[in-house]
């Protein structure tokens, strides 16, 4: 794909740590680059990741990244556990959200543990003044319950629900909480039909796109078993289309809402060189 300087694309939810990358990033890179990738938000899912990230992040400028503990591991969790995630978000200012973290109730046993530790998680992000990357799989009216009480609790914390799956009467309830609804592939399949609904129903100042790679390639990349951020443009092609929108327009819109929640700098203020695909010395 030809570099266009209109298309900016942001990937807000990548985990680029992960085995299946270390053979060839360098390449995954300048395939986000050509594909007008300009900005990335990496994703945690135990703070024990947080040194891969930032190696990462100083490779790659472009990259911006959370901390948290996901919902499948909190079994990890430990009386030291929050303070931890507080250090490490406070060492370094290209930490932009708590997550992820959640609830994920598709064969969980461990319901009111994960409970528990999304609780604590939102507490630091309510300290900090972070937005908050949320998984809710299997667990939206909970998700919605335990939002609202925390609001009333202890006052107000925005975020986004990443990889989005819900139904639009779902989606209302994190709409009327404030939160950006985020759409990765699986908008593109061609079985999520309410998915798709859902992406037609989210006002434009609050949707956002990624690719949760190496998870869920989207259509046509269906059949790469390893997803990567270039590919964030099918996401966005297809969501722009049933937006009945322009790709262009699509692309600027998520761009400008990824700034505004992450408090990314605009890709515009960005050093010239990533633009121009070439690593910064
Ligand atoms: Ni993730």
């Amino acid at each position: 794909m030809p570099l266009t300087k209109s298309m900016q694309l942001v990937d807000t939810h990548v985990h680029l740590n992960f085995d299946s990358f270390a053979p060839d990033i360098e390449e995954v890179a300048q395939n986000w680059r050509s594909a007008g990738v300009v900005r990335l938000v990496h994703s945690c899912v135990e703070p024990a990741e947080f040194d891969d990230i930032r190696a990462l992040a100083d490779r790659f400028p472009e990259i911006s990244f959370a901390v948290g503990l996901h919902p499948l591991d909190v079994e990890k969790w430990t009386a030291e556990s929050a303070q931890q995630i507080l250090t490490l978000a406070q060492s370094d200012d290209r930490v932009v959200a708590i997550g992820e973290m959640g609830l994920d109730f598709f064969k969980a046993d461990n319901q009111a543990l994960q409970e528990e530790v999304f609780y604590g998680q939102l507490l630091i992000a309510h300290q900090l003044n972070l937005p908050v990357i949320i998984h809710c799989r299997d667990a939206a009216a909970r998700m919605a319950e335990l939002l609202r009480s925390f609001w009333a609790e202890q006052g107000p914390v925005h975020g986004v629900m990443h990889c989005w799956s819900g139904t639009p009467e779902e989606t209302k309830w994190f709409l009327d909480l404030g939160f950006y609804i985020s759409f990765s592939g699986i908008v593109t399949f061609k079985s999520a039909v309410q998915v798709q609904a859902s992406a037609q129903m989210v006002p434009d100042e609050r949707i956002l796109i990624e690719t949760d790679c190496p998870f869920l390639s989207p259509v046509p990349k269906r059949g790469e078993r390893r997803n990567q951020p270039a590919y964030v443009r099918h996401v966005a092609e297809q969501v722009a289309q049933l937006r009945q929108v322009p790709l262009e327009s699509l692309a600027a819109q998520t761009t400008r809402n990824a700034c505004q929640l992450f408090n990314l700098a605009l890709p515009e203020q960005l050093p010239h060189s990533i633009l121009e695909g070439c690593a910064i010395a």
